[in-house]
């Protein structure tokens, strides 16, 4: 090494590396070998976004900052095929990694009040009006992508008339074929929620006040009601110093709106300060004492603050990506005002997943990944809860094998059905399983062999028939 050489900041990045680190070719390939055999009632495809930096970040790296890369596979007749793109984002077609910065590189307008990072659509994927649409947590523009091919459509604005951004976390009702969103901004104390129709048309938008800005994930939706967080946290600039994100503000209580999908004015609930990533299903509930909105959901549990000296400057970010949550049910009523909490289970578990068709609606069973030993952020089952009951089985993947968010698509005739996930193991090599949801601890029904690595990443979807 000679005095020019660069030193690169992301030496002790795990998230860069391994099971993580970024694949460089998009791929098409058909007739995946298949070890099992594909139910012949799958026919659609899983969609699974993530971040694939197009090119190596110049600066300290993030793993919420690379690139959003979808990766499909679509299954019809018992035969599967596969595809993986990159997410046209604007600033990808403008620089990439070189152009906006990500997270720990931010820069601030000359006024102080305006952070400007990569908008990377690289968080969740949702299928709405025939089209996928790419999402990126810190609210971004939502980036439409043909569920046939993968190759982007557009920059969606739905007719014109979205007023500003759209988060990770959307819901789609699968009855009404209506989108519900959310929008949020690191500075301002409020926050915004918008209806689209079936057919793409914005057909509500309300500002909702906050007492200060805040740092919501996910959201929830019944029905008839748009379910948003007002969590304590918050964005700030002493904990991106600190290489965190955020930072969480212990005195301030969790609070709750449930506002009505049309339009009015929010009801709060108040519960005991807490973190939520993600929501696992809302639905209403006739009660003796009236309507209750119930939001089951995955609390983080405090954990203290342990950063791995291993990771160097990353350390901060490996600490707070290792998802410690439980999951519970808040019940609000929307006579008496009441809110109570409920715990399902004491057992860590996260990224969960019901039936799309039925979001919105009660759905006995879910589904969330388990984690391993390991302070990254690898899957190494998943675990299918009665959310009545708080009953859980478990399915394990191989050692060394390693899972995504999955998808769950029911039979025709009722509650059970197979889940859909991406695995990627520790030589390089993935593949997609599908489990049968009435046997859990059994091996898959179908593995089929992908012709590359899916690097590890967020949030899918199952879009039917398509
Ligand atoms: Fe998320």
């Amino acid at each position: 090494m000679n005095d020019m050489t660069p030193i690169n900041p992301n030496k002790q990045n795990p998230y860069l590396k391994g099971l993580y680190a970024p694949v460089a070719e998009e791929v098409s390939a058909q007739n995946l070998e298949v070890v099992g055999e594909i139910p012949n009632s799958l026919h659609g495809g899983y969609f699974r976004n993530g971040p694939n930096p197009a090119s190596p970040p110049a600066g300290m790296h993030h793993w919420f900052d690379g690139d959003g890369m979808l990766h499909g596979v679509w299954f019809e007749n018992g035969n599967a095929r596969y595809r993986n793109r990159f997410v046209q984002t604007q600033d990808l077609s403008s620089g990439g990694a070189d152009g906006m910065p990500g997270i720990f590189e931010r820069s601030i307008d000359v006024a102080g009040r305006t952070v400007n990072y990569r908008d990377t659509a690289n968080t969740d994927v949702i299928y709405h009006n025939g089209k996928l649409l790419a999402l990126w947590y810190i609210s971004g523009k939502p980036v439409a992508v043909d569920p046939h091919t993968l190759e982007t459509i557009a920059i969606e604005n739905f007719g014109g008339k979205l007023p500003r951004n759209v988060s990770a976390h959307s819901k789609v009702d699968a009855v009404t074929g209506e989108l519900v969103f959310f929008d949020y901004a690191l500075y301002e104390p409020k926050m915004w929620t918008g209806t689209v129709s079936a057919d793409g048309a914005l057909t509500h938008f309300q500002e909702i006040a906050l007492p200060g800005p805040r740092l919501p994930h996910d959201m929830g939706m019944t029905e008839n009601y748009t379910i948003l967080h007002d969590l304590p946290v918050i964005f700030s600039e002493a904990a991106i110093r600190n290489r965190l994100w955020q930072i969480h503000v212990a005195d301030q209580p969790t609070r709750i709106a449930v506002v009505p999908r049309k339009g009015g004015e929010p009801k709060w609930f108040e519960f005991p300060t807490c973190y939520i990533y993600h929501v696992i299903n809302s639905w209403e509930e006739e009660t003796p004492n009236g309507t209750e909105v119930v939001m089951a959901a995955c609390k983080m549990v405090p954990n203290g603050f342990k950063p791995d000296p291993q990771y160097g400057p990353f350390a901060a970010m490996a600490d707070v990506l290792a998802l410690r949550a439980q999951p519970f049910i808040w019940r609000m009523n929307m006579q008496t005002g009441e809110g109570r909490e409920e715990q399902i289970d004491d057992a860590l578990s996260e990224f969960p997943v019901v039936d799309t068709l039925k979001a919105g609606r009660k759905t006995k069973h879910s589904y969330h990944v388990i984690f391993d030993d390991c302070i990254e952020q690898r899957f190494s089952g998943l675990v299918k809860y009665d959310l009545e009951t708080g009953k859980s089985e478990r399915h394990y993947f191989p050692k060394g094998v390693f899972g995504s968010e999955p998808v769950f698509v029911a039979n025709d005739d009722g509650e059970e059905g197979h889940l859909i996930t991406f695995t990627s193991d520790l030589a390089g090599k993935s593949e997609v399983h599908i489990i049968n949801t009435s046997d859990m601890s059994a091996e898959p029904v179908a593995k089929v062999k992908l012709p590359q690595r899916v690097p590890l990443g967020f949030h899918g979807t199952w879009a039917p028939a398509v």
